[in-house]
Parts: C-alpha cells; sequence; structure tokens
C-alpha cells in the first residue's frame, strides 16, 4: 500500500521553466532577476511595502535580530514550545531566550503571562504562529506597545494565515518566514524577512550582504553575514506564488475533510480548532491525545507508522532540551506537547488519503 508522507512540496507550476532558465541564462548566484521579482510578490502577498529573501529561515530570523539591535545581554520573549530555530537566533546574538507558556489547543505563546516575564533587559517578543495557526496578537502586541518593546513574528510555518483580515508578516515591525522543502511555500531551502519600515528594510539588505555599503563596493562598515538567497531558490518561490492561492485552498479542503472524518474520535482526541477573527492555514494539521502521555502517543504513531502513514511529534518545548533546559514547569506545554501529533498534512492528499488516516487511527487509538 502507498505509504502517506507528513508533508510533499508541490512543484508543478513554473518551477522547472524558471530554474532551467538560470541555468540557461548562467543566473545561478544570489544576483539574478527572480530574487527581486521573488521579493515582489512575496511583500504584496503579505500586504507589506519589504521583503528581504535569505537563505534559510533561521538566517532570516538571525538577520531580523541583528537588524533590531539585539545585543549580547539583552532577553527576547519566546514560547517555550517552537521549532528550536527561533531560540537558537537569539543566542547567536549573546542574547537570552525567555521562554513563556503556551496556551491549550493552538500552543501558541499565552499573552496572559508575558508581563511577569519582563525585565529591565527584555528587548522585544517573538510569537510563533505555529502550524498554521496564527498568535494571539492583539493582546500581546497591546503589552509590547505599552513596555516599548518590538514584536517579530516567527511565521516559518503560516503563509497566508490572517488575524482580523490581514495577513501574518505585515501585524508587527518584522517577521520572518521558512522555505524549507515541507513548506507551505518551498525554495528547497530559504527564508525571507518583511517589513513596512524603510530603514529596517535597509539594514537587512546591507546586513544579509556582508554588510557592504549601499553606495560603495567593498566598503564595509559594519559586520554583516552572507545570508543570501540564490536566483536559483527564488526562482522556485516565484513559481510558487503564482500557485499560493491554491496551495492554501488544497490545505482548507484537507482540513474540512480531517474535521469531518476524525469527529467521532472527538472522545479520544483534541483536534484543531480556527479561533474567532483568525485564519489558520493548517500547515500541519495537528491532533492531541486526550488521555496518556508521550508513551501512548509514540505507540499510536508507531502504530500508523507500521499501517503506512508517516506522522510527526508536536516539538519538544525548548525547557527540556539540553541548550535551554530549565527545571521548572510549564504546565500547558508539558502537558499537551507530549500528547501532540502532527498527521499528513499536504497537496497531493485525496479524500481516500484521509479516510486512510482516519481510519488507521481509530486502529492505532484501540491498542
Ligand atoms: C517556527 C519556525 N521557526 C524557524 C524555522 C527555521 O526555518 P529554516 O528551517 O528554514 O531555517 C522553522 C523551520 O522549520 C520553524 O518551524
Amino acid at each position: 500500500m502507498k505509504r502517506i508522507s507528513v508533508a510533499e512540496p508541490k512543484l508543478q507550476g513554473n518551477e522547472r521553466k524558471y530554474v532551467l532558465d538560470c541555468l540557461d541564462s548562467n543566473w545561478i548566484s544570489s544576483n539574478g532577476k527572480y530574487i527581486g521579482a521573488f521579493e515582489a510578490a512575496f511583500a504584496s502577498f503579505c500586504g507589506v511595502k519589504h521583503a528581504i529573501a535569505a537563505n534559510n529561515g533561521t538566517t532570516a530570523l538571525h538577520l531580523a535580530l541583528v537588524a533590531l539591535g539585539l545585543n549580547a545581554g539583552d532577553e527576547v520573549i519566546i514560547p517555550t514550545v517552537t521549532y528550536i530555530a527561533t531560540a537558537n537566533a537569539v543566542r547567536y546574538c549573546g542574547a537570552t531566550p525567555v521562554l513563556v507558556d503556551v496556551c491549550p489547543g493552538t500552543m501558541n505563546i499565552d499573552p496572559m503571562q508575558l508581563e511577569q516575564h519582563i525585565t529591565p533587559r527584555t528587548r522585544g517578543i517573538i510569537p510563533v504562529h505555529l502550524y498554521g495557526h496564527p498568535a494571539d496578537m492583539a493582546p500581546l502586541t497591546e503589552i509590547a506597545r505599552k513596555h516599548g518593546l518590538w514584536v517579530l513574528e516567527d511565521a516559518a510555518e503560516a503563509h497566508g494565515a490572517e488575524v482580523a483580515g490581514r495577513r501574518v508578516g505585515s501585524l508587527t515591525e518584522c517577521a520572518t518566514f521558512s522555505f524549507f522543502g515541507n513548506k507551505i511555500v518551498t525554495t528547497g531551502e530559504g527564508g525571507m524577512v518583511t517589513t513596512n519600515d524603510d530603514a529596517l528594510a535597509a539594514k537587512l539588505r546591507q546586513f544579509r550582504g556582508q554588510g557592504v555599503d549601499p553606495q560603495r563596493r567593498y566598503w564595509f562598515p559594519v559586520v554583516g553575514y552572507n545570508y543570501r538567497m540564490t536566483n536559483i531558490q527564488a526562482a522556485i518561490g516565484l513559481a510558487q506564488m503564482e500557485t499560493i492561492d491554491a496551495a492554501l485552498e488544497d490545505r482548507q479542503r484537507l482540513a474540512k475533510l480531517y474535521h469531518k472524518a476524525l469527529a467521532p474520535l472527538a472522545d479520544a482526541l483534541v483536534l484543531p480548532e480556527e479561533q474567532s477573527g483568525m485564519r489558520h492555514v493548517y500547515w500541519m494539521y495537528t491532533v492531541f491525545l486526550r488521555d496518556g502521555g508521550e508513551e501512548r502517543r509514540d505507540s499510536v504513531m508507531r502504530a500508523l507508522d507500521e499501517l503506512g502513514i508517516e506522522t510527526r511529534p508536536v516539538f519538544y518545548p525548548m525547557h527540556v532540551l539540553p541548550p535551554y533546559k530549565e527545571d521548572k514547569a510549564y504546565p500547558v506545554a508539558d502537558s499537551w506537547a507530549q500528547r501532540g501529533m502532527n498527521l499528513p498534512t499536504h497537496q497531493f492528499m485525496s479524500a481516500e488519503d484521509v479516510e486512510r488516516v482516519a481510519t488507521a487511527l481509530t486502529q492505532a487509538l484501540t491498542l
């Protein structure tokens, strides 16, 4: 029987044509027409003035933090449940990620717990729109304004998600995205920083290119990085932007199919819910066991694997990982992360595939 993978890129538009154009024209490095075109398409999609492409989502985060002026000794508030890149980027600046517990269900940062973590060293907050559901931005940005903090959206997993009709990437002074192979928009590896701030955009471009002075070639007034995207990556990205509406619609279709197929398991599983005023893009359709812990979750995942269905565990919270280990309890993250798993979510999935996952899950839950 065909194996159902947890994620798969769909590259059936102009990806091939544009990549061949890079090869045929010899523009394969980080100059070339596709970079500007991809940046413009992405900025317009998010509804922002500037999009600055980077070579992955982690370097996009680091670049944004450098441009925002983060320094050694500073603190940045992040959710404890995220992909480790969020915490690592803060560490690369010599700053400390300060962890906050998350909300049940969405696993996004809990705005009610923010203020107690703000100290004189806090410079900003990084909400993460986990698995495609936006973080609770209204209370979070209000607290940030009150304390003079910047907000950097980590939108790596949430291309096209919305809060009150506005797309993520446009909600605060700065945002970052990932285009890794399993993302809603992919360039193989790749990233983007979005902003409406002209001065910040200029800094982002300068730091991305080794810090070179934009008016004077080979003159470097600051220490920068080589975080440039190649024309080949951008060629794939531009083609992906041409089909993003269909990609988002496909994920809505999948989520509806999953909701319906898994409804009979509601006593055993918590299904994802879209919060009012938000648009969830279902990068990963994520469910949580109501009973048991990590051991039971892992045995359900193993049973699914034996039935040809790949899944992923929800991220380990940062406070249990060796680089960021804390002995403190984060009650929601501790209980929910252990019970969560991502089900296969990609554009090649048919209604029959969803039925197969639901049947397998029903069987696995009875073991
Ligand atoms: C929340 C989050 N932040 C940052 C990143 C880093 O992106 P990349 O893998 O492109 O470096 C990812 C990637 O998976 C992510 O999920």
